[in-house]
């Protein structure tokens, strides 16, 4: 099993590569993963992934790629060139679409001799509730079962794993057994502010639970001390491992 401090993502939720950077070189000896997303990415552009691996980090480009299979499996090529740790796609685009970001993944890196990047599915969004899911978006089940069912598309589609809610983890792993990678945001320890997440579980019960990777933003990067934020959370991680 990893370490915890490997399983801590870092979101850098900021718009310029100085201050991405900044908390980078802060960070890097106490978390895994470092998450850019589009805020970042559309402000800053690849170069923020070449800042982060020079100084020593690893990077989770939260894109959330949705559009037609060729298009994605192309943009899945190069983010792979990229050699980023990790990368999503939304489930909502279809088996195909992961089919091709998965097959465009795994040529290039053995093309081109990179690591190969844990490909993500994105699941339903912590935003959307079954009034929204039902009504505006049309699909006509519970969350849960969406979740749960997507997650298996995702696996039989080739993904590593998904990211969903604390509160999904349960059914996810029970549905898709040990080796699936789960990536939960939504996560906050006792001691910080909840700010607008809504069904939030501590770091110790997500890893309980059995979240692969923890994704934290402002309880770490708005802390008056980030790296003590950062040990602390990873502490609580570890009593969580314990269980
Ligand atoms: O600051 P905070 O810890 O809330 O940041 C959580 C990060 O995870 C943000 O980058 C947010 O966009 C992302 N995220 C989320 N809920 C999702 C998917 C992603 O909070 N369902």
């Amino acid at each position: 099993m990893l370490p915890a401090r490997e399983r801590l993502i870092i979101a850098l939720d900021v718009d310029t590569l100085k201050e991405a950077e900044i908390l980078v070189s802060r960070l890097q000896d106490h978390v895994g993963v470092f998450k850019v997303g589009m805020q970042l990415f559309n402000s800053e552009g690849p170069e923020v992934v070449r800042r982060i691996h020079r100084l020593g980090g690893k990077v989770f480009l939260d894109l959330k790629l949705h559009d037609i299979p060729n298009t994605v499996g192309q943009a899945a090529a190069v983010l792979t060139r990229h050699r980023v740790f990790m990368y999503n796609v939304h489930i909502a685009g279809g088996a195909e679409m992961m089919k091709k970001a998965v097959e465009k993944t795994v040529k290039e890196a053995g093309e081109a001799g990179l690591p190969r990047p844990l490909v993500i599915g994105v699941t339903v969004l912590t935003s959307i509730n079954r009034e929204i899911l039902n009504n505006e978006i049309g699909i006509k089940t519970g969350v849960e079962e969406q979740v749960v069912k997507w997650a298996k598309l995702a696996r039989e589609s080739g993904l590593n794993g998904v990211v969903a809610s604390p509160m999904e983890i349960g059914a996810i792993r029970e549905a898709c057994g040990r080796d699936f990678v789960i990536v939960t945001p939504g996560v906050r320890p006792a001691w910080a502010a909840v700010n607008d997440q809504k069904r939030v579980m501590t770091p110790r019960e997500a890893v309980e639970a059995g979240a692969s990777y923890l994704v934290v933003g402002r309880p770490i990067t708005g802390a008056a001390d980030p790296v003590d934020a950062a040990r602390r959370i990873v502490d609580e991680m570890e009593e969580g491992m314990k269980c």
